[in-house]
């Protein structure tokens, strides 16, 4: 006799547990924010912190305990995955580690799920702001249960951009120091603020109307995706092609400014 197969779990279960892990790392990070933690380096530039470690850990242990049989992807635990499954759950328990390795009020905890391969639920908390943005495929997105929708913004002109930097800047020539030039001369503003789920975020709710960068991890991008997507953005590589959250760069935007965005990124002439 064959086994009977697990009923796929429905996306408001998905999103509830996503949520409550969500917050609950987010008590650890605020209650380390106040009491101290220690920090480590991964290399001169790139720290993690107990309380990195520590909200991990907590994310994990809900998920395992709703659904023991689904893969995870998190930062700093690499593939956790006991049986093969369709469902796989993106962490990122602290994205912002060297704002809050400084005291520097913008990091959160981001929480993605995909089912074959496919984004489907996207939760990011800001546990400082209390702000709390969560989508569903299909269902829209809602920041603090409120609809969320990106800018009506037409052009670079008008347009607040939002860039980061990832820790090889020493590295590689591939540091994203030529896009953020040539950006800075042609967008309205350009702010960096450490933390790429929430940069995807305020895309997704129209505080920022675009975002790039060149090497980002799936777990930065995950749940936030999910999220800009579904408030009427649009994400592609800088070729304008699908994206993928294992493909490292991101053009992310409120699809109104995106070829102009791409124009950009497309630029190889030197910086005169
Ligand atoms: C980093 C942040 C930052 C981005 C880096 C990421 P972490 O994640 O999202 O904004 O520019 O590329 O690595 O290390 O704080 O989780
Ligand atoms: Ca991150
Ligand atoms: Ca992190």
């Amino acid at each position: 006799m064959s086994t009977p197969r697990a009923r796929n779990p429905s996306t408001e279960a998905l999103l509830a547990i996503a949520v409550d892990a969500a917050r609950q790392a987010g008590e650890i990070l605020e209650k380390c924010a106040y009491a101290g933690f220690r920090v480590k380096h991964k290399n001169v530039i790139n720290l993690v912190t107990d309380a990195d470690y520590r909200a991990e850990q907590r994310i994990v242990d809900v998920i395992q305990k709703a659904f023991p049989s689904h893969r995870i992807l998190a930062e700093e635990r690499g593939l956790i995955h006991r049986s093969p499954s369709t469902y796989q759950w993106v962490i990122d328990p602290l994205d912002g580690t060297t704002n809050f390795a400084h005291g520097f009020p913008a990091f959160c905890v981001s929480i993605g799920v995909q089912h074959d391969g496919h984004g489907l639920i996207g939760v990011v908390f800001d546990p400082t702001r209390n702000e709390l943005f969560t989508a569903r495929r299909h269902k829209g997105a809602f920041l603090n249960d409120t609809p969320i929708s990106v800018s009506p913004v037409d052009n670079l002109d008008h347009a607040l951009l939002v860039t980061g930097f990832a820790y090889d800047i020493r590295e590689t020539q591939n540091n994203n120091l030529d896009h953020f030039v040539r950006f800075a001369l042609k967008a309205q503003g350009l702010r960096r603020t450490g933390t790429a789920a929430l940069d995807l975020c305020y895309v997704a709710s129209g505080r920022f109307d675009g975002f790039w960068e060149v090497t980002l991890n799936p777990w930065d991008m995950a749940a936030g995706i999910v999220i800009l997507e579904e408030a009427g953005g649009r994400v592609t590589n800088f070729k304008g092609e699908t994206h993928s959250i294992y493909g490292r760069e991101l053009v992310a935007s409120n699809g109104r400014i995106h070829q102009a965005m791409l124009k950009v990124l497309q630029q190889d002439r030197p910086l005169t």
